[in-house]
């Protein structure tokens, strides 16, 4: 039995950038499928989903609430919670099939190669940690310890690759605009120069200025951050 109610698919719209031309594809989402089983039948939240993602490009992923986004997101993570499930389907980020890998080599892709910024990411920042302290873990949790030195030119060229002024890295979380927390995240999503980054509603806690100001400031910036 199949759970009634099912909200319409998400739109898929390539939002900035051009596809279709010869660029490179680094996600290639073929006929996804992700089931959650449920006392009352299977809910298929994401149902036969097929896009590509090509380099230098952002992808909008657009539809009411309880349409897929979150799920589909989450499998391309292969974070999908129990009881649900990717029952179909393939996940080719760089040509590497997500859906097929093991626990440990899905380690090593994660962060490295995707990053996520989690729906109300800007308000998971530790409180009671400076910016530059928490950008620096994220760095280090994954090369490890780097020369002090080193390491404050690369957090203060995050800053400045997402708008944000050089005195942030000295300050708090309480200190900033939801806008600018919002943007200390996109800071760490992209330290690691992933392939590709997954925002879930980076900016539905925003007003609608810093909403424009997150989503067109930073894309040029994104374009330019990977390696
Ligand atoms: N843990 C779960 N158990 C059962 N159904 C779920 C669970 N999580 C999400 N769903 C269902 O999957 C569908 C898609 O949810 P979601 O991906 O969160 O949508 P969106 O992010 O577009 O709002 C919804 O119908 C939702 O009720
Ligand atoms: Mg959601």
């Amino acid at each position: 039995m199949t759970a009634q109610l099912t909200p319409r698919a998400p739109e898929v719209a390539p939002a900035l950038g051009a596809a279709g031309n010869n660029k490179k594809v680094v996600l290639d989402v073929r006929n996804l499928k992700v089931y959650y089983e449920t006392p009352s039948g299977a809910v298929r939240a994401v149902d036969d989903v097929s896009f590509q993602v090509y380099e230098g490009e952002i992808l909008g992923l657009v539809g009411e609430s309880g349409c897929g986004k979150t799920t589909t997101a989450m499998a391309i993570l292969r974070m999908v919670q129990p009881p649900g499930r990717i029952t179909g389907g393939n996940i080719l980020l760089n040509e590497v099939d997500l859906v097929q890998l093991e626990a440990e080599d899905l380690r090593n892709v994660r962060w490295v190669d995707l990053a996520l910024i989690p729906q109300g990411a800007m308000n998971s920042l530790n409180p009671v940690m400076r910016i530059h302290v928490q950008i620096g873990e994220a760095i280090e949790a994954h090369q490890g310890k780097l020369p002090k030195a080193e390491m404050k030119t690369r957090i203060l060229d995050l800053l400045k690759m997402v708008g944000l002024p050089s005195r942030v890295y000295e300050m708090y979380p309480h200190e900033l605009s939801g806008g600018m927390k919002q943007r200390v995240c996109i800071a760490m999503a992209i330290a690691l120069h992933p392939s590709l980054i997954i925002a879930d509603e980076p900016t539905s806690a925003l007003d609608v200025v810093v909403q424009r100001v997150v989503g067109w400031g930073c894309k040029p910036r994104w374009s330019t951050a990977s390696p």
